[in-house]
């Protein structure tokens, strides 16, 4: 299995700073739950708010809600207490599931991972010219017709004489198919049904991404499948976040990755990835004269080895379930490198042009 990461250079000159995310006032939501800490922003970009505001039935109580969280008006704009909701997923939308990253086994803390671990996890296939198939980069299933990857994925297969042609769904250990898990004490096999492998209909890279642009900015795409996935134990959906999952409120979270990029076993394995202080890594990268932007995530694994594959899910647990924080995105060579964090589109700033972008 190889991989597309995009290579640390040192060339040309950028500057720090136009891009740096825009200070926002912290402030103190009270909603039905009690009062959490938020940031006063227009209520057009919290997710929380907008689905009370948009819901068909307002109550008295909801009004009463909203105005209390009022924080001030801003070109003609309400700005509202918006709840850090690193927990909430996102507004709801007609062709994205609500049931959706669904923990369905005992969650562990190591680097194996169990078989029904992240059934949302995809293998991109590619196509040569010779018909040789093979499995470069990682996805995240978002609904039975949506894959997410990284829009490098797409671009570097046609520089590299390849056709994205299938999407790999459902499978957990890459040397065997169908795949098994034995129990250590039992002996008993659990198994599941063979990987799906579904050809595509359309690659939407998103249209801002500039191949050349070496931070990458824009780095993800949405795969369109020809036919709706199978969804059972073993392949599902995980859920997007709300838009307005900041990075910096993500910052000290341990979220997970998971992927087949590990050299000493087919199975899928998993690391814990910290996300580290955007500023700082903004601060970092800049000695390479690579331009970090609030669109992106920084994380340090704590594992020895890679697991995670270009294009595959940082995932963060939340209540219960698995939202999608970010997608790997770019990273040190030789990786991991303790001094150097990875780089991850941040989804949470994708999700207008998500749900933009879906058709049924
Ligand atoms: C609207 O609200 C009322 C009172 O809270 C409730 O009885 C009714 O079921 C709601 N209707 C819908 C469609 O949610
Ligand atoms: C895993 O969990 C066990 C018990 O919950 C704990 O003792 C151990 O330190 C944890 N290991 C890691 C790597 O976090
Ligand atoms: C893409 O990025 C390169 C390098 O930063 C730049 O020279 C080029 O103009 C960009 N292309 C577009 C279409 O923005």
């Amino acid at each position: 299995m190889g991989s597309f990461p995009a290579l640390l250079v040192v060339v040309g000159s950028l500057a720090l700073g136009a891009n740096a995310q825009l200070p926002t006032i912290n402030c103190v939501s009270r909603i039905p739950s009690g009062r959490v800490t938020g940031h006063c922003i227009s209520i057009r970009e919290c997710d929380y708010f907008m689905r009370i505001l948009l819901s068909s039935n307002l109550s008295q109580s909801d009004r009463n809600l909203l105005r209390e969280n009022q924080c001030g008006v801003r070109a003609n704009d309400v700005q509202v207490c918006c709840p850090s909701t690193a927990g909430l997923g996102a507004l709801n939308h007609p062709l994205l599931p609500t049931d959706c990253g669904k923990v369905r086994w005992q969650r562990s803390n190591g680097t194996d991972t169990r078989i029904r671990e992240f059934p949302w996890l995809a293998l991109i296939e590619y196509t040569r010219g010779n018909q040789e198939k093979i499995h470069a980069c990682g996805g995240v299933l978002i609904s039975d017709r949506y894959v997410l990857t990284a829009a490098h994925c797409v671009a570097q297969a046609a520089t590299n004489n390849l056709q994205i042609t299938a999407v790999r769904l459902g499978e957990w250990d890459t040397s065997t198919n169908p795949d098994c898990q034995y129990h250590q004490d039992s002996k008993v096999a659990d198994c599941a049904p063979p990987y799906q492998d579904i050809a595509i209909e359309e690659l939407l890279p998103h249209p801002q991404y500039n191949r050349t642009d070496r931070t990458q900015i824009n780095d993800i795409a949405l795969v369109r499948l020809a036919s709706p996935a199978r969804l059972n134990d073993f392949v599902q959906p995980i859920c997007l976040p709300n838009k307005q999952l900041r990075a910096d409120e993500l910052e000290g979270l341990v979220t997970e990755l998971a992927g087949w990029q590990a050299r000493s076993t087919p199975r899928m394995r998993k690391s814990y990835v910290t996300i580290s202080s955007i500023e700082e890594c903004q601060r970092k990268y800049a000695s390479q004269q690579l331009h970090i932007q609030a669109s992106q995530l920084c994380g340090l694994t704590n594992s020895q080895e890679c697991y995670g594959n270009a294009g595959g899910p940082l995932m963060l647990f939340k209540n219960e379930g698995y939202l999608l924080g970010g997608l790997v995105s770019f990273g040190p060579i030789p990786c991991p490198n303790p001094d150097w964090p990875d780089v991850y589109t941040r989804v949470a700033s994708y999700i207008d042009w998500i749900h933009g972008s879906l058709k049924a």
